[in-house]
């Protein structure tokens, strides 16, 4: 079982193979997901949404994002574990996202996410000084949704795509190993990945990115509150949980279990 590296998936990109990620946020999540294969597991900032409940990711503390990282990197045998940077733990000053990375890296992650483009790149190029590999994100930026006004398809327009392309150049330049597209057309995405040397993983971003990256919950069908035009459902857990729970209460209500083989 070899564990998934940066060179690694360089590898992957240049040699046409794509790239899996997926977000996980718990032991057991994380253990699946690293079963079934996946390059890169993501702790989110994604999961104030999808885990606490919230309506957005910027309540999201760094104390929050420790602890679910150290969960999931204990799950992870081969699978890269990227953390994800929540807001304001990297933007205020260098110091703070330097000592916050590299709390990410000190509970088991291999890298850390930040989300923006020529805005942090100075904040890229510290982090790199001090061996910490980092993963960019552009197009959709959830951190940003007020100045945005929402989660709005990014790079529609000719200039737009154009500043995005520099962007990624930007990024790739100032030392990210990685960079995530989020909500862009798709031959936009194709043309990002085109680019740069460093692999791209879309979210919304095309077929034509080097890897993909979706929100567990999303994927298994356990979070039903909105549903993205980019997700694919390729289960429901969630209806399949509250049958089974349906179940355990009709047994336990009707005096089925426990039978005699539960019983001591
Ligand atoms: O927070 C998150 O889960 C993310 C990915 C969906 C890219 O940023």
């Amino acid at each position: 079982m070899k564990k998934t590296t940066i060179q690694h998936l360089i590898k992957k990109k240049n040699e046409g193979l794509k790239i899996t990620a997926l977000t996980a946020y718990d032991y057991p999540t994380a253990a699946i997901v690293d079963e079934a294969g996946v390059d890169i597991i993501l702790v989110g900032d994604s999961l104030g949404v999808v885990v606490q409940g919230l309506d957005n990711t910027l309540p999201v503390t760094m104390d929050e994002m420790l602890y679910h990282t150290r969960i999931v990197a204990r799950a992870a045998g081969r699978a890269m574990v990227l953390g994800d940077m929540p807001f304001l733990s990297y933007q205020p000053s260098l110091s703070e996202a330097v000592t916050n990375a590299g709390r990410f890296l000190q509970v088991g992650a291999k890298g850390v996410k930040i989300e923006g483009g020529s805005n942090v790149v100075h904040i890229i190029k510290e982090l790199t000084k001090y061996d910490i590999p980092v993963m960019a994100h552009i197009g959709i930026t959830p951190q940003s949704i007020h100045r945005y006004g929402g989660y709005k398809v990014q790079g529609r327009d000719e200039k737009t795509a154009r500043k995005l392309l520099e962007e990624a150049k930007i990024v790739e330049e100032a030392g990210a190993f990685s960079l995530v597209l989020e909500g862009i057309p798709p031959e936009l995405g194709k043309s990002i990945t085109r680019s740069v040397s460093i692999p791209t993983i879309g979210i919304g971003a095309g077929p034509g990115c080097d890897g993909q990256i979706l929100v567990i919950h999303d994927l298994l069908g356990l979070f039903d509150r909105f549903t993205p035009k980019f997700v694919k459902r390729y289960a429901n857990i969630k209806a399949t949980s509250v049958d089974a729970i349906k179940k355990y209460m009709a047994e336990v209500e009707n005096g089925i279990f426990p039978g005699t083989e539960q019983s001591y």
